[in-house]
């Protein structure tokens, strides 16, 4: 049983409400927050989180790709998201940051960069409800996934049972297997979704 999560990043923005719309067959929806400091890109913001949130019944996981998410995790929980994921590389204190994500009664999520080591979420491990494994380099959507950062799925199941592990990054219908066998429990997918024909079949077929 794997969840999937089409990642808003590769909608079309001129037509937000329309393209989730096509995804309700999905188990959530990922959307990419980006400050072009700790990525080169910037996307969008709480106010568009919060737009949509009347749009879709999914649940929003919302990935901060912002080298100081702290002062912005209210606004986020505000506009409706549900998980907040921050990364553990960017420069604020994760356990900081994860306390204040589930001190607003959102679930906490920390992300890994690819060459980030399961060793980085240090003793965290309890206080979250999920690890998001990058499998390309935070910042842009349709990049070719890295096979080798799937080996950490298998250690963050070993070293914590209850954890959900996330992959972020080249999930399309030739990778998702090697997802799975690997253990993941979310498949984030952004382009092979929305650059579909038929964004509910890419799904269904993504999750058997
Ligand atoms: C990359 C983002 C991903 C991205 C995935 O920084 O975190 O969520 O949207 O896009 P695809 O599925 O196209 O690789
Ligand atoms: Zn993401």
């Amino acid at each position: 049983m794997v969840y999937i999560a089409p990642s808003l990043l590769a909608a079309d923005f001129s037509a937000l409400d329309r393209e989730v719309a096509k995804i309700k067959r999905a188990d959530m929806l990922h959307v990419d927050i980006m400050d072009g400091h700790f990525v080169p890109n910037i996307s969008i913001g709480p106010a568009v989180v919060a737009a949509l949130r009347d749009k879709t019944q999914l649940p929003f996981d919302v990935h901060l790709m912002l080298e100081n998410p702290m002062n912005y995790i209210e606004a986020f929980r505000k506009a409706g998201a549900d998980t907040i994921t921050v990364h553990v590389e960017c420069k604020e204190p994760a356990q900081e940051l994860i306390a204040a994500i589930r001190a607003t009664g959102a679930k906490a999520g920390l992300a890994l960069s690819p060459e980030t080591p399961v060793s980085a979420i240090g003793d965290w491990g309890s206080q979250l409800s999920q690890v998001t494994v990058m499998t390309v380099n935070p910042g842009f959507g349709g990049q070719t996934m890295m096979i080798d950062p799937l080996r950490k799925i298998f250690q963050l199941k070993s070293q914590f049972p209850g954890l959900l592990v996330e992959v972020d990054g080249g999930v399309n219908l030739q990778t998702a297997p090697l997802c799975k066998a690997a253990g993941a429990d979310i498949l984030v997918a952004g382009t092979s979704v929305f650059q579909a024909e038929d964004p509910y079949l890419e799904i269904r077929c993504l999750a058997i």
